[in-house]
């Protein structure tokens, strides 16, 4: 992922990704309001060996105390002390117990016991630190007195009373807040990429790709298109034109390339914008001057008679059913505009109308007639009329409107595979011009509009 794609997802999902983050800082001023505040001080012991006054005695007996310190802090967490510690001020807690809270060590070439005491109570902690340096110089006293008698050689000094501390060490509300923030916007961007990652939507022309499909086209959402359709088609300053024109464009190189006289455009599911695109591409392609020809296939939910305002006495379904030929049903090109054959009246079954031979023929007889021809028909769900068309024509443009599932789109390219039809490539519609998946729109003259 780069990091526009970072950027994208958390702009799609950005209000998740709040959420988790205002969550975050909610559990860490939680987690910090409900803790019981920790207060740590500490105090020191120096130790000294009692030996005469020359310079090797010196040197010897620092040597000694040297030796001996790592052992003294060892004791400091003993039984031994801590039971002291715990008769001295009255502690209901076990040694085991005062262990966790008393820690001690001895620096490195030091003749120091540092020791360090975390408690509840500030003054506790204090009484503790002050009555652990007692202890550990009387257990210390007690062990290192000679066995015959005498004094002990070593005696160990508190440096100076531990203070008591005056902040806890546990973090107050507003940093737990803090900290909880920033775990939890780090927590709110994985969340944001996860769920794009796992958008099972196409919402992009690179989805489409990824899925080893062309795009043809991305027609952004453009409510000039529900206007009259030959009115869009001269209406080079709407928002979708440069894209539409784009598409035709790349559906005549195609066509050319490969012989393609007959170019199917379906939708994926109802509503996708297949007869707009369709109609569209009729329109563009019959406007830069070539014979082209329209053909309703949709028997369901016939529309381009009633979009094109075309009145024909006898449409698809009458060539189909043997009751008119074919140039009874085509009212011819005028002008810049495509000739159209409707889809007539309504068979019982259609898949079953547009699986008769005459579907073929028909097509071959307006190819003869034209350089393209357009077919329009039903979604490729939840009928199998459209494939009954993929298998006659020479080529399958696909529409897809923006959110339409990968899984729809991988089942519509299994369809039309089965049918032995040639994908040109994918038409996304409904594209958004605005927010993270904006797509560019065009003016005629090329410069890029703002909207
Ligand atoms: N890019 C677009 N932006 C906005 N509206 C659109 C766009 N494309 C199509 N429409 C509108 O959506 C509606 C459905 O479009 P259209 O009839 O082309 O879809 P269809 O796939 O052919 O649907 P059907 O399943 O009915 O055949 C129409 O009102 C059309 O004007
Ligand atoms: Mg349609």
């Amino acid at each position: 992922m780069e990091l526009a794609d970072y950027v994208r997802a958390l702009r799609r999902w950005w209000l998740v990704s709040l959420a988790v983050a205002v969550l975050g800082a909610a559990a860490g001023w939680l987690v910090t309001s409900t803790a019981t505040p920790e207060y740590e001080t500490s105090t020191r012991l120096f130790v000294t060996a009692q030996t005469g006054a020359t310079g090797g005695d010196l040197v010897q007996a620092s040597t000694f105390a040297q030796s001996r310190v790592a052992s003294y802090a060892e004791l400091a967490t003993s039984g031994a002390v801590l039971e002291r510690v715990i008769a001295d001020l009255g502690l209901q807690e076990t040694p085991d117990d005062l262990a966790e809270q008393v820690t001690a060590s001895a620096p490195d070439d030091s003749v120091l016991v540092d020791i360090s005491v975390v408690a509840s109570d500030p003054q506790q902690a204090a009484a503790i630190a002050d009555a652990t340096a007692a202890a550990l110089s009387a257990v210390v006293d007690d062990l290192e007195t000679p066995v015959g008698g005498g004094v002990s050689p070593v005696r160990l000094a508190q440096v100076q009373p531990a203070p008591v501390p005056t902040t806890a060490t546990t973090p107050g509300t507003t940093l737990g807040a803090a900290l909880g923030l920033l775990v939890g916007l780090l927590l709110g961007l994985g969340a944001a990429v996860l769920l794009d990652v796992a958008d099972p939507r196409l919402r992009r022309a690179a989805d489409v790709r990824a899925s080893g499909l062309e795009v043809l086209g991305e027609v952004p959402r453009d409510p000039a298109l529900r206007g009259h359709p030959v009115a869009f088609a001269h209406d080079a300053s709407a928002r979708s034109s440069q894209a539409l024109h784009e598409v035709r464009l790349r559906v005549q190189r195609a066509a050319a390339a490969g012989s393609v006289r007959t170019v199917l455009v379906v939708g994926t599911q109802a509503g996708d914008g297949a007869t707009t695109v369709a109609l569209q591409l009729a329109l563009s392609a019959a406007g830069s001057g070539a014979a082209v020809t329209l053909v309703d296939a949709d028997l369901r939910h016939p529309a381009v008679a009633e979009r094109l305002e075309a009145r024909v006495p006898y449409g698809l379904t009458d060539v189909l059913d043997g009751s008119a030929d074919v140039s009874q049903a085509l009212r011819r090109s005028r002008g810049d505009l495509p000739g159209v054959v409707v889809a007539g009246p309504p068979p019982r079954v259609p898949s079953d109308a547009l699986r008769s031979p005459g579907l073929r023929k028909a097509l071959e007889e307006l190819g003869a007639k034209a350089d393209l021809v357009v077919v329009d028909t039903t979604p490729l769900e939840p009928f199998a009329d459209a494939t009954a068309v993929a298998e006659v024509v020479d080529a399958v443009v696909l529409v897809a409107a923006r959110g339409t599932t990968r899984g729809r789109l991988a089942r519509a390219e299994r369809a039309l595979r089965a049918a032995d039809a040639r994908v040109l490539g994918v038409v996304l519609t409904r594209m958004p011009v605005r927010g993270p998946d904006a797509v560019p729109v065009f003016s005629a003259d090329g410069r890029r509009r703002r909207r």
